[in-house]
């Protein structure tokens, strides 16, 4: 199963990281628009990392009805985008009106899927009226947006294989909370190594801090892609 990389920008604007997003362009092939950044600049961010070289993978967790959510992937596909992710809990219907979307408007966008955000435990679920543990309820999720339709999901590192045991083969699993063996953990705490989520099964692992904050960013994220097969 091949596996890519992709550069996370936790910025609020792609000027705020230019220097080191010009030194990875040709390295690094995708990089993630989040929320941050697309409130404060909106598409004309996108299409400026677009324009420096990356294939941006816009990470929006649309959740809204589904006419709302299929409009709004209308429009994110007028973007140069490849990667765009919705709220699993919007249910089926709201994932089958944005994959039609998907199809008519933006035939080659990889649609993925936001089961239990991670930092939501059992307490905080049982709070919003869902009993099962987050295990089960990402599991739950999974094959509902897979049954749907969906291409893939994002997960955790350590929901890979029990995803897998479950999804069809050519479902997508993208996964932060990667960190080579010598990286600071940060603020992560359940993590892999890009080798070990990789082995796993992921498709694309979301890395951010342990390539900007390394004193080489190209070296660090040569060093992922050498781990991961793509050198
Ligand atoms: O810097 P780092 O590699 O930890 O960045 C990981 C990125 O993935 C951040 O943008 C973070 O918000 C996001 N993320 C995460 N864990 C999740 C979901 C998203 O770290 N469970």
């Amino acid at each position: 199963m091949s596996c890519d990389l992709i550069l996370v920008l936790d910025a609020p604007t792609p000027r705020a990281v230019a220097p080191t997003l010009k030194r990875l362009s040709g390295t690094v092939r995708w990089a993630k628009v989040g929320l941050e950044m697309y409130t404060a600049c909106g598409p004309d961010c996108v299409r400026e990392v677009a324009d420096m070289g990356f294939k941006v993978f816009l990470d929006l967790k649309l959740h809204d009805i589904p006419n709302t959510v299929a409009k709004a992937v209308e429009s994110a596909s007028r973007l140069p985008i490849g990667m765009l992710t919705l709220h699993t809990g919007g249910g089926r219907e709201m994932m089958q009106w944005a994959i039609k979307a998907q199809r008519e408007h933006a035939p080659s966008l990889l649609l993925l899927g936001v089961t239990v955000l991670t930092s939501l435990g059992e307490a905080d679920l049982r709070e919003v009226g869902v009993s099962a543990s987050p295990a089960d309820q990402v599991t739950r999720l999974g094959q509902l947006a897979a049954g749907a339709g969906l291409s893939g999901l994002v997960c955790s590192p350590h929901e890979i294989t029990p995803l897998r045991r479950v999804l069809p083969s050519e479902v997508q699993l993208v996964t932060p909370g990667i960190r080579p063996r010598e990286a600071s953990l940060d603020d992560q705490t359940r993590v892999m190594t890009p080798g070990e989520a990789a082995a796993a099964g992921a498709n694309y692992l979301v890395v951010g801090r342990p390539i900007f904050k390394a004193p080489d960013p190209v070296a660090a994220a040569e060093a992922i892609l050498a781990e991961i097969g793509r050198r």
